[in-house]
């Protein structure tokens, strides 16, 4: 079974894709964590998890609720993490993740789709973003593959440089950069609450027909590109950027 989490639509995109070449069903789940469920889930054939890499590594809050969650059933866990770039040495902290589960670590792969983080680094416009996601179905192909024969992901690269990304950068990434103070709205908001219902964390609350942002945001970047107006700026950052969704 394939589990998947999507702030903008990549790893959607990416489950929907493997779940075709491999018939095997998904599961969005979204609803589970925003309504804190974590109850059994069960797969004769084995998990997958696709999901963003946040600061190289597969999202915090994600792994949280992935630790409270009875798998049963298969033993076998593979994760495949859609970024920007490279997800650098997140595949040590999935195995590790495996390891305190008793779940059996089949490898972490990388996808690489189009960057989504609009509140920190330019993200491309339309015609880009088509090309890298076409890029990327081979890559997703070749993983399926991989799936299906039962092997597990191909070893990739680590090294220092992957180490600092994903070890200490990583704690100052969350430390100093993951939160929802520099969120501002302006006036063309039409008090439709998207950005409340999209926000996986619940960090996202109507006040008066406009968005409070609470102390618990992630930077999935669902609030900010799914708003249907474009009211939502992060600080300055996010001024004159395309919102992303998956093409
Ligand atoms: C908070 C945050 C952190 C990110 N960190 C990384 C990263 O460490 N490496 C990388 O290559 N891309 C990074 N990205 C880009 C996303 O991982 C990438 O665009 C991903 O495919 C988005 O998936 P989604 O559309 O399913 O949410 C980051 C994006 C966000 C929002
Ligand atoms: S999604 Fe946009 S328009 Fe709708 S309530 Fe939120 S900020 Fe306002
Ligand atoms: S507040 Fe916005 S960016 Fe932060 S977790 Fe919620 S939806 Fe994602």
């Amino acid at each position: 079974m394939i589990l998947f989490f999507s702030g903008t639509g990549n790893s959607a995109f990416v489950a929907r894709k493997l779940a075709r070449k491999i018939q095997d069903e998904y599961m969005n789940v979204f609803d589970r964590i925003k309504h804190e469920d974590y109850g059994e889930i069960h797969s004769e054939k084995p998990f997958v998890i696709v999901c963003p890499t946040y600061g190289w590594q597969m999202p915090h809050f994600l792994e949280e609720w992935m630790e409270k969650v009875t798998f049963t059933g298969s033993k076998e866990m593979y994760f495949m993490l859609t970024c920007g770039s490279d997800i650098g040495n997140a595949g040590k902290y999935a195995k590790e993740f495996c390891a305190r589960k008793e779940m059996i670590y089949r490898g972490c792969a990388e996808v690489v789709m189009p960057e989504n983080y609009i509140a920190m680094f330019p993200v491309p416009n339309k015609e880009e973003s088509e090309l890298i996601v076409k890029k990327a179905v081979p890559v997703i192909e070749k993983l399926a593959y991989y799936i299906e024969v039962g092997r597990p992901f191909p070893k990739y690269k680590t090294g220092v440089v992957n180490w600092i990304k994903s070890a200490p950068v990583n704690k100052v990434f969350y430390g100093i950069f993951v939160h929802a103070k520099k969120f501002t709205v302006d006036d063309s908001c039409i008090g439709c609450g998207k950005c409340e219902r999209v926000c996986p964390l619940n960090n996202v609350e109507l006040e008066n027909g406009k968005p409070k942002w609470g102390d618990h945001c992630t930077h999935c970047m669902a609030c900010i590109c799914d708003c249907p107006r474009e009211a939502i700026e992060y600080g300055k950052r996010s001024i004159g950027k395309p919102r992303y969704h998956c093409p």
